[in-house]
């Protein structure tokens, strides 16, 4: 069985390109990411009159845009009792609002332009199969209603597969986010394979030249720039797994949909708030089936994907995978995200990060607040968003977590020692171990066919230990969720560049 190790949505739609950074290149606004926040950020600026320019250290979509589930939902696990508790009714009513409104704009803006993205209402729901649980779905369902979010409280086992009790949001929606950002991507100017590596307070150095301009917002993900924002400290990463399965032939009884494209499928989306819930949506004749999250840097198995595709056999019987990929997502102390003035000390710089697993109405609702703040406008959501709002108690317990996990991958590198080298010719092949190299602590995996590659474990970010993970062959590190190919390439940040090995390999 052969199973693609990229996305679904990659293989729907070919990939527009960008152009090369012009030189000395000006703009009113430099956008540093073109994934769907940074494209969507720039759509609404420049429909605003304002001169922006996109850079790209990729393809456009290359990051986690084409990873997504590509949910357009309000409602993000359980969350809004949590947050109400937290931190009040009126800022849980912002958060509220802004994600509600965000998916009356993805609507609004797909019938505009008439976007060809697969674009569909449905309800998405959370589920659970434990008592607990039921008692949080209840909790969850009164503060959604006093928030003004409908939803309905179901016990009777209704979903697809066994559950005890869900929660579901009506007017919701999901789309394929690639057909729908490439077609936005076609309006902008964006100057990919250009990576954004260090920025002043109006100039933006890349590696193909810089950039003069007014405003810069910070739409990559995870910031690169340490200081000031410390947006390191405030933010951990977790990776996800999920697995694509063709399911035309697949028969379940009761099943038959009354949708005329879909001959067999679900009605709704699924999130399970339990520790084994899963993911669940369809694209076309696929079903899309998510789970297994780990903190970035914690994975020593090699079983999530055959978790996943067991799971999947399980539900569907007889489906065929066809694809499988991971994701990565930025999680914020307080579990909302970052959206507005990246830091007192930089007026003149936005952020937008920390989307959990939410990204696609995070990213809109981060696009109609910096819309508004860079326009000179106050935003009825900026509040609850601003990166500088004060700590929550529960903020508070994260940033200790944050902090324990860091001194131990510091400490793994700089107070532990590793093998000498002799050890290399123990690695079976597909595996890693840590070796000391030419004094030098050195990661090193054996790849199938028997070479052997090398990386520094010291994280080229702030110097944490790098841990491998043989789900997918990539040294990741624990403390902020940088992570690099095996070869010591450079995947994700806050790291901004690989982390390749300097002392030759003995033979
Ligand atoms: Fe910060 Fe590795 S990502 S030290």
């Amino acid at each position: 069985m052969v199973i693609c190790m990229t996305s679904i949505w990659d293989s729907t739609i070919p990939k527009p390109e960008g152009i090369n950074l012009p030189q000395d290149a000006e703009a009113d606004v430099v956008v540093i990411g073109a994934g769907i926040c940074g494209i969507l950020i720039a759509f609404y600026l420049q429909q605003e009159g304002k001169k922006v320019l996109v850079v790209e250290a990729d393809t456009i979509g290359s990051g986690q845009t084409h990873c997504t589930t590509a949910k357009i939902t309000a409602q993000h696990a359980l969350f809004l009792d949590k947050l109400v508790r937290d931190v009040g009714y009126s800022p849980a009513k912002q958060y509220a609002d802004a994600n509600r409104i965000a998916i009356q704009e993805y609507e609004h803006l797909i019938k505009d332009k008439n976007i060809d993205c697969s674009f569909e209402k449905l309800p998405s729901c959370l589920y659970t199969n434990t008592q607990d649980g039921m008692t949080a779905l209840e909790a969850e369902r009164s503060c959604a209603l006093t928030l003004g979010i409908a939803c309905e409280y179901r016990t009777k086992d209704c979903l697809p597969f066994p559950s005890r009790a869900s929660l579901c949001f009506p007017e919701q929606a999901q789309f394929n986010p690639l057909a729908f950002l490439y077609s936005l991507a076609g309006e902008l100017t964006i100057c990919t394979h250009t990576r954004a590596l260090d920025v002043e307070p109006h100039r933006v150095i890349t590696d193909k030249g810089s950039i003069s301009c007014g405003k810069v917002i910070f739409a990559c993900h995870f910031p690169f720039q340490n200081y000031p924002g410390l947006y390191f400290m405030r933010m951990h990463q977790e990776r996800s797994y999920i697995v694509a399965s063709d399911i035309s032939h697949t028969a379940r009884p009761g099943w038959a949909s009354s949708h005329t494209d879909r001959p067999t499928g679900l009605q709704e989306m699924y999130y399970g708030i339990d520790d084994d819930g899963l993911s669940l949506r369809q694209y076309q004749h696929y079903m899309l089936l998510g789970g297994d999250g780990h903190r970035t840097g914690t994975n020593s198995t090699q079983s999530r994907y055959t978790d996943l595709l067991a799971k999947a056999q399980e539900l569907w019987p007889g489906s065929r995978p066809v694809s499988s990929w991971s994701a990565q997502d930025c999680m914020p102390l307080d579990g909302v995200p970052y959206i507005g003035v990246f830091s007192s000390k930089r007026p003149d710089w936005y952020v937008a990060t920390g989307f959990k697993k939410w990204g696609m109405t995070s990213a809109m609702a981060a696009a109609l607040i910096l819309k508004d703040l860079i326009l000179g406008r106050p935003s009825p959501y900026e509040d609850v968003f601003a990166p500088n709002r004060l700590l929550s108690h529960q903020a508070f317990q994260s940033l200790g977590t944050n902090f324990a996990t860091t001194s131990i991958a510091l400490g793994k590198q700089f107070l532990t020692r590793a093998p000498r080298s002799a050890a290399l010719r123990d690695i079976p092949c597909g595996e890693s171990r840590i070796v000391t190299l030419d004094g030098h602590k050195t990661g090193v995996y054996r790849d199938a066919e028997g070479s052997l590659h090398a990386v520094t474990t010291k994280c080229p970010h702030l110097g944490c230990q790098l841990h491998f993970n043989p789900e997918e062959k990539t040294w990741d590190c624990p403390c902020h969720g940088s992570r690099f190919d095996f070869t010591g390439r450079l995947l994700d940040g806050p790291a901004k560049h690989g982390c390749g090995a300097s002392c030759p390999l003995p033979h």
